[in-house]
């Protein structure tokens, strides 16, 4: 019997060298939380694994504009570079899972997602609950995928995390980033960055008040529309914003001992 079913979103900025120009791998990094999970996973846990793109997506989406959609020969072969290459970032990930004893299939998300105009509307998830049936552990991606309008897209790892978590009834989501949770301001560049522990319908209002007021000139408010985003498509559901960087914090973001916990009606 599955004992929790945990959705884990592994941040692109987490496991690759998100600044680099070419895809870089943080190997040590996903050793280490791919051993976490290994633990997680034989105390009876069950995950679905969907990972960001960081170096390996993300600067050749940005060169080809790709998220404006595909419309010159060039654009189309940067696209399906940008599929390849997140492909092989799967197969690294997996790799690292069975190397330690766990079985991961790997779900090129391309293969069951199309967009329309950049927009997600759905996919069947059958292949999903079958892995989890055989209790194998799925591996998902942010990934260029095909569109009806546009001819392809993106889609972030974060989009198919709310669709699969409401689908899956998950009962966790845990984003695991460089950064420890949610705080009134970016704690890499403000030493005096207070973290907020829960974050739930009584509190989040004032606490998207304290971040706006605390990042001024953020006009986006990265950590603010995170919580949003988190609300509109988490609604329910018990979500962990953690780091991925700290040795067992992924079992204690688990048990709310670490990062943040969100729980949003
Ligand atoms: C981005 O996915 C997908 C591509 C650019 C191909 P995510 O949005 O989930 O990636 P990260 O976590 O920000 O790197």
């Amino acid at each position: 019997m599955i004992k929790k079913l945990i959705i884990i979103k592994l941040g692109g900025g987490l496991i690759t060298y998100k600044n680099s120009p070419t895809p870089r791998l943080k190997t040590k990094v996903l050793i280490e939380i791919v051993n976490q999970i290994k633990k997680l996973n034989y105390q009876g846990y069950s995950f679905v694994i969907i990972h960001g793109a960081g170096s390996f997506g993300h600067p050749l989406a940005k060169k080809y504009r790709i998220n404006e959609g595909v419309s010159t020969e060039e654009q189309l072969h940067a696209a399906i570079n940008i599929q390849l290459t997140m492909q092989q970032l799967s197969l690294i990930i997996a790799n690292q899972f069975h190397k330690v004893g766990l079985n991961p299939q790997v779900i090129p998300t391309h293969c069951l997602v199309s967009q329309d105009n950049t927009q997600f509307k759905d996919f069947p998830t059958e292949i999903i609950k079958q892995t989890l049936t055989e209790k194998t552990i799925p591996i998902l991606y942010g990934d260029v995928v095909m569109d009806r309008t546009t001819h392809f897209s993106i889609i972030s790892g974060d989009t198919l995390v709310g669709y699969l978590a409401k689908q899956l009834k998950a009962n966790q989501v845990i984003f695991l980033s460089d950064v420890d949770g949610v705080y009134n301001q970016d704690p890499k560049t403000h030493k005096q960055a207070q973290k907020f522990s829960i974050i739930n319908d009584q509190n989040v209002n004032e606490i998207l008040v304290n971040i706006k007021q605390n990042n001024p000139n953020d006009v986006s408010g990265e950590m603010a529309g995170k919580i949003k985003q988190i609300k509109k498509f988490l609604g329910g559901i018990e979500v962990g914003i953690a780091s991925g960087l700290l040795k067992d914090n992924l079992s204690k973001a688990i048990h709310g001992r670490a990062g943040t916990k969100l729980k949003l009606n």
